[in-house]
């Protein structure tokens, strides 16, 4: 008797229960039978400054693991020889999801992504019939390439996809909000209340369970007049699309400060103080933003503790995605 009932709350407990939904990856390695290879290729490529002009920058230079992929301490993004560039760099997460790249969407494909960076004169300065060369050079690369296609020819659409699917690789599922979504773990009342607040202010646009519907929308920052930056009408030249911007991503946004495009608020509670008190007077502000978001000090630091338990220390520190070292070293031996 006592175990059938004992059996039926387990039951109960396990449908009631709902896994989150994600939906479907968007990127996909249409030959999947050297993805491991492919993706360490792809990593070896992201850490390595080869890839820039003067072997000063890599890939991680501006997105580094520890941060989330990002730039932590950098409004603007730094590149070769201190050049500053005018945006922000944002975190590299869950991309296999994401449909349109860039702040203003200016990519619309990870293969293509990584050509944007390396031929930037402000960030890799360097062209990519160079970096094959460089590569072409270097047994240790012609070993790697032999070993992900098959052939030690090193091209740029080859070296383009192995970082492609690198970067797909990486994937932030494990915090604790995704603990609680799959049950194994609960909220605090204080991260309960935020996450109420959240979902009646952000959520439409910051959307999970990827935390963005990947929109551009114009969420009532004042214009950067020293940057001049339209946004999204850079690319469509439409004007319904001045001062848009890819709504990003708030996963583990605990370590990707500073925040916006153009990084210009250091804390969540200057975000916060940014959404509660902006003035409605912007023609092109987001249609859910045009009434106030009301939020009292308790609020806000309730809506904070919701949006840290966005933080995924196991992704942080997930061997998978960090510099190879011991791996790169036996390799370099045994290629000498
Ligand atoms: C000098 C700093 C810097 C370097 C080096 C750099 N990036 Fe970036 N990255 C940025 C900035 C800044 C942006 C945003 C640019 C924009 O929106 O116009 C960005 C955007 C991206 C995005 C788009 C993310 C999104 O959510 O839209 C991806 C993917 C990316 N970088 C990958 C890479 C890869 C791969 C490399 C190496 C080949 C690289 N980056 C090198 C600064 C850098
Ligand atoms: C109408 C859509 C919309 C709504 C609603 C919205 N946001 Fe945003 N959010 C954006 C856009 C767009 C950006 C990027 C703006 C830019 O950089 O120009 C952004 C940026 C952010 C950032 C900076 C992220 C980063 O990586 O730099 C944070 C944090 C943030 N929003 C939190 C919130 C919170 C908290 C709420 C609810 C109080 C909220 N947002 C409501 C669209 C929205």
């Amino acid at each position: 008797m006592l175990i059938s009932i004992t059996f039926m709350l387990i039951s109960y407990k396990q449908s009631v229960i709902k896994t989150e939904v994600w939906p479907d990856k968007i990127y996909h390695l249409n030959d999947t039978s050297k993805i491991e290879e492919l993706t360490f290729l792809g990593k070896v490529l992201f850490y390595d400054p080869v890839l820039s002009l003067d072997s000063s920058t890599s890939c991680s230079s501006c997105h580094s693991p520890y941060n989330a992929f990002s730039h932590t301490d950098h409004s603007l993004s730094h590149g070769i020889d201190n050049k500053i560039g005018f945006r922000n760099a944002p975190t590299l997460v869950n991309l296999a999801y994401q449909p349109i790249f860039m702040w203003d969407g200016a990519i619309n494909h990870l293969d293509m992504q990584s050509l944007a960076p390396i031929t930037n004169p402000d960030e890799m300065n360097e062209s990519i019939e160079h970096v094959v060369s460089k590569l072409n050079h270097q047994s240790f690369y012609r070993l790697l390439f032999k070993n992900a296609f098959n052939d030690s020819l090193i091209t740029g659409a080859k070296t383009l996809k192995a970082i492609a699917a690198f970067i797909a690789s990486i994937e932030s599922k494990s915090s604790k909000y995704d603990l609680v979504m799959n049950g194994n773990d609960v909220f605090t009342d204080q991260e309960k209340n935020g996450f109420t607040l959240f979902s009646k202010h952000c959520s439409s646009c910051h959307t999970p369970p990827l935390f963005t519907n990947y929109s551009f929308q114009n969420n009532g920052l004042l214009p950067n007049s020293a940057l001049n930056d339209g946004g999204r009408i850079r690319q469509t030249k439409n004007t319904n699309d001045s001062l848009k911007f890819k709504v990003p991503t708030l996963r583990n946004i605990e370590f990707t400060f500073p925040y916006m495009h153009d990084g210009r608020f250091k804390s969540l509670t200057e975000v916060l103080n940014f959404y509660v008190g902006h003035s409605n007077k912007n023609s092109m502000l987001a249609l859910e933003l045009k009434s106030a978001v009301n939020l009292s000090s308790n609020d806000k630091v309730d809506l904070i503790a919701f949006l840290l338990t966005l933080s995924d220390r196991k992704f942080l520190f997930d061997k998978r995605y960090a510099y190879p070292k011991s791996e790169i070293d036996s390799l370099r031996k045994l290629t000498q």
